[in-house]
């Protein structure tokens, strides 16, 4: 199939669903300049290792570094702006009946590309609590440049980024209602995600196995592309807006 007809193939598909979940991974944002894990060459996990920044043991051998990464990287979220492709994805929502946005991506770019509900599944890289008594940190902007993470003002625990490190639990509530958005949805939109991460990867194939049609948006093939009835190829920011637009005109056309 051309590439046209895959993008007027998928626009179809959206516009007859009456239930869409999308899936979105690291990949979505990297236009904005945000990296991912996993590519060769500019994937975090290329040159870093996420036991040492991503984990409860790499938290308690080195606070400081992993505060002062976190906080690096929250700077540069802050100073990227959403692209195409996350402007696209609340274009699509607003023209659907019912949309379900999960991401795996700790950035509000698709909030303030306007998406409206957005399922943070590994939680948020703005929000801050207790690692010891759970409790929520307001941070103060003197904490975001400290050398050492805060300290709890309720147990004394190190404060650390409300993001989900390798072998925690995910957000409960995130996850119930990631599941039962794939779980009744048609159509179940993929973007930018390798599909190697779990639970996460599972929700795809979980919604095909409930007969929901999955399109997968990615330049590079996943193990998701390979099941999905519509691999679209290619970058999100060039490939969802034409989505977009194609479901604009057949949604004026029926
Ligand atoms: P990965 O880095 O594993 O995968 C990013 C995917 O995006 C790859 O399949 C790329 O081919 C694709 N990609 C790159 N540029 C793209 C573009 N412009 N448009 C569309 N796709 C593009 O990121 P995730 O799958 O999100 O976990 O990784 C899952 C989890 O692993 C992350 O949430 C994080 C990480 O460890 C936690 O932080 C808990």
């Amino acid at each position: 199939m051309a590439d046209t007809d895959r993008i007027a193939a998928a626009a179809e598909l959206l516009a007859s669903a009456e239930r869409i979940a999308c899936l979105t991974g690291a990949g979505v944002s990297a236009e904005s300049g945000v990296a991912t894990f996993r590519d060769a060459q500019t994937g975090l996990w290329s040159r870093l290792d996420p036991r040492q920044l991503a984990s409860q043991e790499g938290f308690a051998a080195e606070p400081g570094l992993v505060w002062r990464w976190y906080m690096a990287r929250l700077e540069q979220v802050t100073e990227t702006a959403p692209n195409p492709g996350h402007v696209a994805l609340a274009e699509i929502e607003k023209r659907a009946d019912v949309f379900s946005l999960i991401t795996q991506n700790v950035d509000d770019l698709h909030e303030r590309g306007g998406s409206r509900a957005v399922i943070h599944l590994h939680g948020t890289i703005a929000r801050f609590r207790c690692n010891v008594c759970l409790r929520p940190h307001q941070l103060e902007p003197d904490e975001r440049t400290a050398d050492e993470p805060p300290i709890c003002r309720h147990c004394g625990g190190n404060v650390r980024p409300a993001v989900v490190w390798f072998g925690e639990m995910l957000p409960e509530d995130a996850l119930r209602r990631a599941w039962d958005a794939a779980a009744a949805c048609d159509v179940m939109l993929v973007v930018g995600t390798s599909g190697v991460v779990y639970p996460a990867a599972r929700l795809p194939d979980m919604a095909r196995q409930n007969g929901a049609r999955i399109i997968d948006v990615n330049p590079d093939p996943s193990p998701i592309s390979r099941y999905a009835d519509l691999y679209l190829r290619g970058a999100s920011g060039e490939v969802l807006p034409q989505v977009a637009a194609a479901l604009n005109t057949t949604r004026s056309e029926s």
